[in-house]
């Protein structure tokens, strides 16, 4: 079947794609972007090898080391490409109220005709990947499938390992099924004979959410959330949309599982914001003082959680891989995760070592010693006097791996399971230098909703923009929410409502900040593994047995309600991190109040009423 407009490309719709639909809809994208070529992704281990070799050949891919790294390639983007464009994602629904203050929006019909000419013709030259996904495992009930249209054969190898991709989902789709489609070019077409870079882009940027026809367009980025469409434009801010439609949520949430020395066994959801250490906790090794506890690893970033006839919130991790931030990863912070990356890794924009290996800043704490000599993600020599002299880092600090999750040895053994996992308890934890204390517990759901809707947190190199200030950053979504950050807290607050009302017991929502400095501007609590003695807190908690006093911001622990076998931290210092500064929290208000005021249109009354009730603990 070929389009009118095709100009003789012939589509080659292989026998096992039989969705009318599907096939009418590439056959338009390919009319539109003129691709030279269309290739349909089986999701083999063949065609994933086959493509990794022609990137080496295009100079995108350098094959490292087999026997230090075999499997594994590094990728250098752009030096303009290295991260999501917030200030370039936009949500375009028919009404800018539904948008919400927090997204950039502009009308569809505008949208779309700004887009038409970028796209028309912005493929030409290369080839069109069709990549069949399903977000979640293939065939369950909390999974949705996409497909991505790409000129990137870098996005289709990442496709491979961060979803399930290929063949076995058009036999899900069947012949009517629904997906999301997916559009993305890297916006650099080529003329007949012009010699392609390493890393086609293209410094106008626009990545695009149409939320009442669920699709996405991406434009002109080749790099991470920008492109791999499945992960933060399906999976978070298109099914969050879903999610408020259909009931059930999508969020920026790892997912773990903890088993105790008795062998009950825990599930936990946590939203941090991007960089914040969700990898590291959801692969946490129990620190020594913990013998026979265990913590597995259901997913690292996203969860897609939906409410059973139990009564129950069951989660799926929707990816089948991890896109992590590499520098400050290593065998301290977390090794589980430099176990995962001994074999099969894309690396992107991290260092090569002079023996044809990785590494990135965080390494050194393993080697106790820098490497002589580097070529940095820049192709420019590193040496520790350059470092020095110049601050060149050797792997830029938003520098990722793509690695499946089998990779992983904590891996929990449900984590492919159709039916998902049941959640006991979510954490929302913001990175703060002050004010925010390690741990608190939430005394009800509204309660939750309200701490969980005020987070704040300093910022990454996750997004283009300044480091190191405060944003709120309501529930880690402030950048994924698809929709109106009010109308989505209506919808938390409805859900609760909801299960409340069947008689279900709700979990129990809790904050924490493993970021507090000190007056020396270092972070007082040691963090990573040492994380378990909070989450142990919460299990107590989740039990009905752990201890904590009522305070102005929900339940927290004495010194004594943490088991504090093989570390020493002093009450002391476990006051530095717990300390509630009645003038900065005073201060902290304030800045809620400034969110509430952008929030107004819809915002749930039950928030600012919380916000008066703990007004009213600090004034007391
Ligand atoms: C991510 C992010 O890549 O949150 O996970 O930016
Ligand atoms: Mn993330």
């Amino acid at each position: 079947m070929n389009h009118p407009a095709m100009q003789g490309l012939d589509l080659q719709v292989p026998a096992h794609v039989r969705h009318a639909r599907l096939i009418a809809w590439v056959a338009d994208m390919a009319a539109l972007c003129k691709p030279e070529r269309i290739h349909w992704c089986d999701g083999s281990q063949e065609e994933y090898e086959r493509l990794c070799q022609q990137l080496v050949d295009a100079g995108t891919f350098r094959k490292l080391n087999a026997a230090k790294r075999p499997g594994s390639y590094l990728a250098w983007s752009d030096p303009s490409d290295v991260a999501r464009v917030e200030d370039r994602t936009f949500i375009c629904s028919q009404q800018k109220d539904d948008a919400g203050p927090t997204n950039n929006w502009m009308a569809p019909a505008e949208m779309r005709a700004t887009l038409a000419p970028l796209f028309d013709g912005c493929m030409k030259g290369r080839t069109m990947y069709v990549v069949p996904f399903s977000m979640g495992p293939l065939g369950s009930p909390i999974a949705h499938i996409g497909v991505e249209l790409s000129d990137s054969p870098y996005v289709a190898v990442n496709m491979k390992i961060m979803t399930r991709m290929g063949k076995a989902v058009y036999d899900v789709l069947g012949s009517e099924g629904s997906f999301v489609p997916c559009v993305h070019t890297v916006g650099a077409p080529l003329q007949a004979g012009q010699k392609d870079v390493s890393w086609p882009c293209n410094k106008t940027k626009y990545i695009v959410h149409y939320p009442e026809t669920r699709e996405i367009w991406s434009y002109g980025s080749g790099y991470g959330g920008n492109a791999l469409l499945g992960k933060k434009c399906f999976a978070l801010r298109i099914a969050s949309i879903m999610g408020h439609d259909q009931g059930w949520l999508a969020e920026h949430m790892l997912i773990l599982g903890v088993t105790s020395p008795e062998g009950k066994k825990y599930h936990v959801a946590g939203a941090f914001p991007s960089a914040c250490g969700k990898t590291n906790f959801s692969m946490l090794v129990p620190p020594a003082g913990f013998e026979g506890w265990k913590v597995t690893t259901i997913g690292d970033d996203i969860a897609w959680i939906k409410p059973t006839a139990d009564g129950r919130l069951r989660a799926i991790n929707p990816e089948a891989g991890y896109f992590g931030v590499a520098p400050g990863t290593n065998y301290h912070t977390n090794p589980n995760c430099m176990a995962s990356l001994d074999k099969n890794v894309i690396f992107t924009n991290v260092a090569l070592t002079d023996d044809g290996d990785v590494w990135w800043e965080g390494m050194e704490k393993d080697s106790g010693k820098f490497p002589d000599h580097l070529i940095d993600w820049q192709g420019k020599d590193w040496t520790p006097q350059i470092a020095k002299e110049t601050g060149a880092k050797a792997a830029h600090p938003n520098a990722r791996f793509t690695v499946a999750a089998i990779n992983n040895p904590a891996l929990d053994e449900a984590w492919d399971d159709p039916a998902g996992v049941p959640i006991d308890a979510f954490i929302f934890g913001g990175r703060r230098s002050t004010t925010v204390p390690l741990v608190s517990e939430a005394r009800n759901w509204v309660e939750g909703i309200y701490m969980a809707a005020t987070m704040g947190s300093e910022t990454t190199a996750a997004a283009a923009g300044q480091q190191g200030v405060v944003r709120r950053d309501p529930f880690a979504m402030l950048p994924f929410a698809g929709y109106n950050m009010s109308d989505y807290f209506q919808h938390w607050l409805d859900l609760g409502q909801k299960l409340a009302a069947s008689g279900a017991k709700l979990p129990k929502i809790y904050t924490t900040n493993w970021f507090r400095k000190g007056e020396d501007g270092k972070f007082v609590w040691p963090g990573y593994g040492e994380n378990m003695r909070v989450l142990k807190w919460m299990i107590d908690r989740v039990e009905g047995k752990g201890q904590g006093k009522d305070g102005v911001m929900g339940i927290t622990p004495s010194y004594e309600d943490l088991n504090w076998s093989g570390l020493d931290f002093s009450a002391q210092q476990f006051g530095q991190v717990t300390h509630i500064d009645h003038a900065a929290w005073r201060k902290e208000l304030e800045l809620h109040a400034e969110l509430f005021q952008q929030l107004r249109h819809h915002l749930p009354k039950e928030l600012e009423e919380t916000k008066g009730a703990i007004e009213r603990r600090l004034a007391a």
